[in-house]
């Protein structure tokens, strides 16, 4: 178990799709090393997904399916705590009081309302807020009560969520200054860059960034057969078998590199650049590679997702010690604000 005197970091997941390759380069790998250097939480954070995931059974599927990912993935859960957002009902109460000393201007410029506003001008809409839900709106609030409620030291994000730990600060920042009193009642949270977070981004099977908005992504638990099929549909160009290539502007490589070990990938690099490797044989070789790492994971997801499985504990335990945090700010936030 962690020890108390470590700080705490924490990391929501948004459970809105299958996991897939770029998600364990990009936020699964790196967030397992924070486990290391601090005392770390994972939530899900199934009610953030609630803003554009419209199907029970789906959002239920997800929760479950990423949760079994990051531990199949390495999170050793006798380390860490994890939890369901939904599971501590604390946080709500925590994002009407913050709701209450956050401007709305902040909210205009969020970048994820912006976004959306900027789509609805650019299709030609008169209405530029047409679509989106309050729940959009609001969702910078709701971060920021996930992470104050947790009293948490560091929140590991990438670019795109690092604004809203920022807001978080300035939301906690604001409560301090009308209620803190003597002591500041809200820890003001620090954004970091996980290590391994160096901007690189896996492309999917059509070549662009993978992601579930383009459908191009590998899955991280498909057959093999399925594996295989993806694995043959990323494009290549039609440079002759025996003719070098360049490995750099291939996808399969890109892909090869994050996955092999050192060894294999400079070798690959090699008799690419010397000819007579066809992007066939890298594709075959990525497939075994990828076969190879993601089996033993796809064994312990399978178990993790059974109904009744080891991961109902580690969820129901993740809560209860959640809730006990969350109850400890509660307290300090109703008193200082007057409510009881
Ligand atoms: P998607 O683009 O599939 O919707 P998300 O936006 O839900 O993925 O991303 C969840 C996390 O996975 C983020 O931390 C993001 O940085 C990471 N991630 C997603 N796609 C990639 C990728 N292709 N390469 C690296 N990291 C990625
Ligand atoms: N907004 C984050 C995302 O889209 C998920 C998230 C919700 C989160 N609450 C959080 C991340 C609190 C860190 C801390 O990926």
């Amino acid at each position: 178990m962690a020890t108390s005197a470590r700080k705490v970091s924490l990391t929501g997941i948004k459970p809105t799709g299958e996991p897939h390759l770029g998600n364990l380069i990009g936020a699964i790998r790196p967030a397992l090393e924070l486990a290391e250097r601090y005392d770390a939480m994972y939530f899900i954070a199934d009610y953030h997904a609630l803003t554009v995931l419209r199907d029970p059974e789906l959002l239920r599927r997800y929760s479950r399916s990423v949760a079994a990912t990051w531990i199949a993935a390495g999170l050793d859960p006798e380390r860490i705590t994890m939890y369901r957002q939904s599971d501590v009902p604390e946080t709500f109460e925590l994002t009407w009081v913050l709701s209450c000393v956050t401007g709305k201007g902040l909210m205009n410029r969020a970048h994820a309302y912006k976004a959306a506003r900027d789509r609805n001008a650019e299709t030609g809409k008169e209405d530029l807020d047409a679509g989106i839900n309050m729940g959009l709106y609001n969702y910078p609030v709701l971060m920021a009560a996930d992470i104050l409620l947790m009293d948490s030291d560091v929140v590991p994000v990438g670019k795109d969520q690092s604004q809203h730990v920022e807001y978080a600060a300035d939301i906690a920042g604001s409560f301090n200054h009308l209620f803190g009193g003597e002591h500041d009642k809200l820890k003001i949270p620090q954004p970091v860059v996980p290590a391994a977070d160096t901007g690189r981004t896996l492309p999917g099977i059509d070549g662009r960034k993978m992601s579930k908005s383009y459908g191009n992504t590998i899955p991280l638990f498909v057959s093999e057969s399925q594996l295989k099929k993806l694995v043959r549909r990323i494009p290549t160009d039609s440079t002759p078998v025996e003719d070098p290539k360049d490995p750099d502007s291939s996808s399969a490589f890109q892909i090869l590199e994050q996955f092999a070990t050192p060894d294999v990938t400079s070798d690959t690099r090699k008799r690419l650049e010397a000819g007579g490797m066809g992007w066939g044989d890298l594709k075959n070789l990525l497939f075994d590679v990828l076969n190879d790492q993601l089996g033993p994971l796809r064994a312990r997801y399978d178990a993790l997702m059974e109904p009744g499985s080891e991961l109902d504990d580690v969820l129901a335990a993740g809560a209860e010690k959640a809730r006990a945090r969350a109850r400890r700010v509660l307290r300090l936030v109703r008193e200082a604000t007057g409510i009881q």
